[in-house]
């Protein structure tokens, strides 16, 4: 098994296929239809020019991926940055949600990002459960925030903080270009 960064023609067809089934009357995400391949194809794309998007690779299958994008537009947000991971069923507690978290959130750190942060419907004990297991507090609960697979659904936020927790008196250097891997992760 590797992490390695998503190759976006190569590595579309197999993530959009495990996201696909939490898109079709899941509540996991609020996406009420199954993006295109091109679409898809096209967000790995944007993802990776500003921030990283890592697949897990089970000799030559993809068994999971995690990315992460911006979490909101205004400017002093600019160094919080939110995360998600999907992982193939047949896959699931084998660590591969860890593997994949763990190098993100250090190649965001070394980018210059100091939180990241997770909507989570629940109840998801899967999603949840990792999320504490890496560090991430709860920040609270958007209670009915969104209807989906037939009923009002509450979003948990949870976050973690990046890089030192330190007192500046003036802003941080802002997140620059992404980091990579300097090569895939066997675990
Ligand atoms: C949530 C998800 C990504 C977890 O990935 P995973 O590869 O199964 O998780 P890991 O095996 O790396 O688990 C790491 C830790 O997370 C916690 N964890 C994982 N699954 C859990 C579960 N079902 N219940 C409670 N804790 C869980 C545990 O602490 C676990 O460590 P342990 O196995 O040593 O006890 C996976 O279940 C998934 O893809 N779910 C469907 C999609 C989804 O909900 N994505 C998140 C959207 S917000």
């Amino acid at each position: 098994m590797l992490v390695r960064h998503a190759d976006a023609e190569r590595d579309a067809a197999a993530c959009l296929d495990i996201y696909a089934r939490y898109v079709d009357d899941s509540p996991v995400s609020f996406e009420e239809q199954t993006p295109s391949l091109a679409e898809f194809t096209q967000r790995i794309q944007r993802l990776t020019r500003t921030h990283a998007f890592l697949v897990a690779e089970d000799d030559g299958r993809i068994a999971g991926y995690a990315y992460s994008g911006p979490h909101r537009d205004r400017p002093a947000y600019r160094w919080a940055t939110e995360a998600t991971v999907y992982i193939d069923p047949d896959y699931h507690r084998r660590g591969l949600g860890r593997a994949l978290y763990v190098p993100l959130f250090e190649l965001l750190e070394r980018q210059g990002y100091r939180s990241v942060l997770a909507g989570i419907t629940v109840p998801n004990d899967g999603s949840v459960g990792l999320h504490r297991a890496l560090g991430f507090e709860e920040v609270g609960i958007y209670r009915r925030i969104g209807w989906k697979a037939g009923a009002w659904r509450d979003v948990l936020w949870m976050s973690k903080q990046l890089g030192p927790d330190t007192h500046e008196l003036q802003s941080p250097a802002s997140p620059g270009a992404p980091v990579h891997l300097t090569q895939p992760i066997e675990f």
